[in-house]
């Protein structure tokens, strides 16, 4: 399979159109066979659901090119249970989690060329996504629905790739105790754009989220979740209102499995946050992307791996999570999807 003829090192984390996405419409109470297709665009009603209420979730994936030049996926099953959770919550209809996993295999499969080749520092970023598409004026859920799929090739998340993020703590809430910060829902990241053009004016990258209840704990940031190194350990945040990361997920086994690390995951308080020596993002999109510092109100924290590289132990999990990714380093059983 050719490649496409594309400066794979110089992308970012932006949309550029492939060659096929899927499409399948649930009507009358049931999901129809869905289809690839070339049609890029979407029509709905001026009255649809997703327009006039948010009704949308979505999923974020990815494939990659291994080292002996295989195409692959990671652990798609997962994402096809969040979005299952995502769209009950938002009384939407699931769609069934095999359908998920094939319909995201067919779609890597028909867009191969656009999978950027190993060690390019590029990957393709899946978007399984669903919507309300039928019209709704009152407040209720839309009678009809649109699954799709559309893949595009992607750089890092954070320009400027490994280099270490600047945080903020921000003075805005994302997720209400009882709300929607577990599921991956548009709802979630319309309401953060405020927050992160401001954070960006400010010359942050991105913003940490507290909890909102107390404003006392972290939770996560916009896109992604939050790990920390305190010695030998490795910490992350376990509360009922921030997404359970698949990324996340998966570093904990890694950091317990591969790399004898003691795993906690519970409460951090805002005071914890100097204690620690090394701290990364980490996210389907921001793989991991390594923190520098982080301001708590006007108060800078400086993380000790500093501003110019990954920390010692996030770079192990790094190198350990994109190996077993890119298939140098042997994956647990049922991480990887070979796209046939
Ligand atoms: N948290 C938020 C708010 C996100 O948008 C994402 C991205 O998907 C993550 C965490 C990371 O989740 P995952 O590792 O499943 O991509
Ligand atoms: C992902 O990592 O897949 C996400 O959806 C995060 C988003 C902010 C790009």
């Amino acid at each position: 399979m050719e490649k496409q003829n594309i400066d794979w090192g110089s992308l970012n984390f932006e949309y550029h159109e492939t060659d096929k996405s899927y499409v399948s419409n649930f009507k009358n109470g049931s999901w129809d066979d869905g289809e690839l297709t070339s049609d890029h665009t979407v029509t709905i009603s001026e009255c649809a659901g997703v327009l006039q209420y948010s009704q949308s979730v979505f999923e974020g994936l990815k494939a990659y090119t291994t080292k002996d030049s295989r195409i692959v996926t990671f652990r798609p099953d997962l994402n096809a249970d969040r979005m299952i959770d995502s769209a009950k919550r938002l009384e939407m209809p699931a769609f069934p989690k095999e359908r998920f996993i094939d319909a995201v295999l067919e779609t890597i499969k028909a867009n191969e060329s656009w999978v950027p080749p190993y060690g390019s520092g590029a990957t393709l970023y899946v978007r399984p996504y669903m919507f309300g598409s039928s019209a709704v004026i009152g407040v209720k859920p839309a009678d009809e629905y649109q699954f799709r799929i559309l893949t595009t090739p992607v750089g890092p998340y954070f320009k400027g790739g490994a280099k270490p993020v600047k945080l903020k703590i921000s003075n805005f809430d994302r997720a209400a105790p009882r709300g929607t910060g577990h599921i991956k829902a548009g709802l979630n990241y319309a309401m953060s754009l405020h927050a992160i053009v401001s954070a960006h004016a400010e010359g942050f990258n991105e913003n940490l989220y507290p909890d909102s209840a107390t404003r006392t704990k972290v939770e996560e940031t916009g896109g992604a979740n939050i790990i920390f190194i305190k010695g030998n350990t490795f910490v992350t945040v376990k509360s009922p209102s921030i997404l359970p990361s698949v990324t996340r997920r998966s570093l904990e086994y890694v950091a317990e499995h591969y790399l004898g690390m003691t795993v906690e995951e519970r409460e951090i308080p805002l005071t914890e946050l100097p204690e620690f020596e090394e701290a990364g993002l980490c996210g389907t999109a921001a793989v991991i992307s390594p923190v520098g510092s982080i301001n708590n109100h006007g108060r800078e924290i400086l993380l000790p791996s500093g501003m110019d590289q990954m920390g010692p132990k996030i770079q192990k999990l790094y190198d350990t999570l994109t190996g077993i990714q890119m298939g140098t380093i042997e994956a647990p059983e049922g991480w990887i999807y070979e796209v046939k």
